[in-house]
């Protein structure tokens, strides 16, 4: 592997290595990356990937620059081709944020270094990776559980899910409207009404009803969606040991209810600590 721009740059072997790697790392201090300097750019907001991966980069003796896109001559015009060109005789790795995924392609085409989706619109690999990190820390298998997500099924977290499920033999199952349903090639099912859906699963999962970017659709997403938010009423249908999971930020009593964010199925602050410990691996796994 010499980028991450998609779960299809993934292997088994690969993923079962970040797994690996992720159980040596955890809370350790190293020096794989002493020397190293990280580019980051961020065309959006974030939290949690910002801080995980420049905790990350530091927690392995390396430096981390996180840079806006707009305080970047990329505000103003300048080529990502050109960007990248520089960037990556500056530093060691580019780890973006961009919308489009293409944009991503365009700065791994010029990088000798290797590049890192940090979420676009179409996929959000690292998400996914501490996810079933997670499910696999919580219900130790993954072989032919049932994952249920609800909501926007066209959205980026979940493609990166479903590609990522598929190599561990997860049945995905996507509770969304027509409208809604994934837009990527794979291995999952779709079961339209949410209580249908739900029933007997070992995951739940949703994630906002408005991705950065859909602001304009607001109104109209949070409308057709609303069937979907996951629920203590919807939580009771799944398995009595289920877990909930989201990849945060959330909205609270929109697509999930404070009850179930905050009640005993839920995983999330787990899941979103595990971002730190896998993206760890995947540094150690591309940086040589
Ligand atoms: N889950 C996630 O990627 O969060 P941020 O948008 O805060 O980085
Ligand atoms: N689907 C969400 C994920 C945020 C981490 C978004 O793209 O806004």
């Amino acid at each position: 592997m010499r980028d991450l721009l998609s779960v299809n740059d993934l292997s088994k072997s690969d993923v079962e290595k970040i797994f690996k790697l992720t159980d040596k790392l955890k809370n350790k201090q190293t020096s794989y990356l002493k020397g190293k300097n990280i580019v980051l750019i961020f065309q959006k907001a974030s939290t949690r990937t910002r801080v995980s991966f420049t905790v990350a980069i530091n927690q392995m003796g390396g430096n981390a620059i996180v840079l806006n896109w707009n305080e970047l001559q990329l505000g103003r015009g300048e080529t990502i081709e050109d960007t990248a060109r520089v960037l990556e005789g500056y530093g060691d790795a580019i780890i973006a944020r961009v919308f489009s995924q293409n944009d991503l392609v365009r700065i791994a085409k010029v990088s000798k270094e290797p590049v890192i989706n940090a979420l676009s619109d179409l996929e959000h690999p690292c998400q996914a990776i501490a996810d079933l990190y997670t499910i696999k820390q919580k219900k130790k298998r993954l072989k032919g559980l049932k994952i249920v997500f609800l909501g926007d099924g066209a959205n980026n977290t979940f493609h990166s899910l479903i590609m990522l499920c598929q190599i561990f033999g997860v049945r995905t199952i996507a509770s969304c409207p027509k409208k809604y349903r994934p837009k990527i090639k794979g291995k999952y099912r779709i079961i339209e009404d949410p209580k249908k859906a739900v029933k007997d699963a070992d995951v739940l999962y949703t994630d906002t009803f408005v991705s950065m970017g859909e602001e304009a659709e607001q109104a109209k997403r949070l409308r057709d969606l609303r069937k979907y938010q996951l629920n203590s009423d919807l939580v009771k249908l799944a398995k009595k040991d289920a877990i909930v999971l989201h990849p945060l930020p959330a909205h609270r009593n929109v697509e999930i209810t404070d009850n179930v964010i905050d009640g005993k199925h839920s995983v999330v602050w787990n899941q979103a600590e595990n971002r730190l410990h896998t993206e760890k691996a995947i540094l150690k796994l591309l940086i040589k």
